[in-house]
């Protein structure tokens, strides 16, 4: 097994998730690399000090310059607010290092071109972390998607609902809120949480032809935690879209931080000519199912409890017994031990750099027609 220098930015939600992936990854997946946590990168010291401490890194700097800049570092992992995403891969990339950026790719689409044109040129391995992709459930669709077994598809169906921005007191900037500051964030729930439901879709269900949106900011101002002054909020609280995509089907999507009494409620249905399928976060082991072929006095929707082993159910031979469900962390595990397998192979893993510029470009045309209260057209690829 070849050791992988891993070269962390940034040590909230994300650097944990991604750093328990770096020292799970060995333990359940037979793959070529080893990650060593060589190096971990925050602005704090004492933070960034106590971080390396607890998770196991061998070091920490107070620069995220310092550590692309090491000949020592293979893998640089971007965990950091969308408006560093840019720079730190584009770095990243001429420094010839292998990188795993959080989502959305960018800010924008300019910076997302940037970002697919460095890591082209590089010729370094690059990941998205669109983790829903590999929570085994989400995987399950996927595969029976593919087998043909929901037919032709009629519906696309997603919500990601939460209701935690519904006080005006809740501040933009700062660590977790810098999603309320457009200059940190770029948008709102757009580029937060529907990027999520627009990747799934897209790799479930093909590319997205023309959107027509609807946005509001419920809250229009609000206190700036770098500066303690109120100012004007230039995210999208919430948003709705429908759209059509290129195999005829409708897609109907909503997100929200105003939606009261729902945490991170992501959702999607999708509904085929042949069966429907159907799945929820809060309830992530489960694909609900319903199949018009079964016998009609039978009919009703089932609910699959995805933990098979036997290869039939992705991911689950590496953990437990059938029965026992794994978890949302799980996720950034099934991600890096893809994207391991794949550079060893020599293989682009999706979503890569240019797979998210598509999500990037399905969002900026969502929030272009929000503005402009008209439909949009994706251009043709
Ligand atoms: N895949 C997912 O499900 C998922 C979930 C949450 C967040 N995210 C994405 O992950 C990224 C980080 O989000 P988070 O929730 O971890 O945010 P967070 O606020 O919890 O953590 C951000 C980290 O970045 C650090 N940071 C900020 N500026 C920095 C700088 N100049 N140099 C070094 N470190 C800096 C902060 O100190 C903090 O450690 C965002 O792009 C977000 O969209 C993805």
């Amino acid at each position: 097994m070849k050791k992988l220098n891993v070269g962390m930015i940034g040590y909230g939600f994300m650097g944990r998730t991604h750093t328990n992936a770096h020292r799970q990854v060995n333990a359940f997946f037979d793959i070529p690399f080893q990650p060593i946590l060589k190096a971990v990168a925050g602005r704090r010291q004492d933070a960034v000090r106590e971080f390396a401490a607890r998770w196991g890194y061998e070091s920490w700097v107070t620069d995220w310059r310092a550590l692309v800049e090491r000949k020592d570092i293979d893998l640089v992992d971007i965990c950091v607010p969308n408006n560093l995403h840019a720079e730190i891969a584009v770095a990243a990339a001429q420094a010839g290092k292998m990188i795993l950026c959080e989502k959305p790719l960018a800010l924008d689409v300019e910076q997302g071109r940037r970002m697919v044109a460095a890591v082209d040129k590089a010729g370094v391995p690059n990941l998205v972390s669109f983790n829903y992709r590999r929570v085994p459930a989400v995987t399950f669709a996927k595969m029976l998607i593919d087998e043909g077994k929901l037919g032709r598809i009629f519906h696309y169906r997603a919500n990601f609902l939460q209701d935690w921005t519904i006080s005006p007191d809740v501040p933009q900037g700062g660590t977790a809120t810098w999603r309320l500051d457009v200059a940190a964030a770029g948008s709102g729930v757009t580029g937060d949480l529907l990027a999520h439901c627009i990747d799934t879709a897209l790799w479930h269900n093909g590319p997205i032809t023309r959107v027509n949106a609807m946005t509001e900011t419920f809250v229009k101002e609000r206190m700036h935690a770098d500066t303690g002054k109120p100012q004007p909020v230039g995210i999208d609280d919430a948003c709705t879209f429908f759209c059509r995509f290129a195999n005829g089907s409708l897609g109907n999507f909503e997100a929200t931080r105003y939606a009261r009494g729902h945490k991170a409620l992501y959702t999607f249905e999708i509904n085929g000519e042949h069966a429907s399928i159907r799945w929820d976060l809060h309830d992530l082991h489960r694909l609900e199912w319903f199949s018009h072929g079964d016998e009609g006095k039978l009919r009703g929707w089932r609910s699959i409890h995805v933990t098979d082993h036997g290869g039939e159910q992705p991911y689950m031979d590496h953990w437990w017994v059938p029965g026992l469900q794994i978890g949302y962390a799980e996720s950034f595990v099934h991600q890096l031990a893809d994207f391991l397998v794949a550079i060893a192979a020599g293989k682009p893993c999706a979503p890569t750099f240019r797979d998210a510029l598509q999500t990037q470009k399905v969002c900026a045309a969502v929030l272009k027609s929000a503005a402009a209260g008209a439909w949009v057209d994706l251009p043709k690829e």
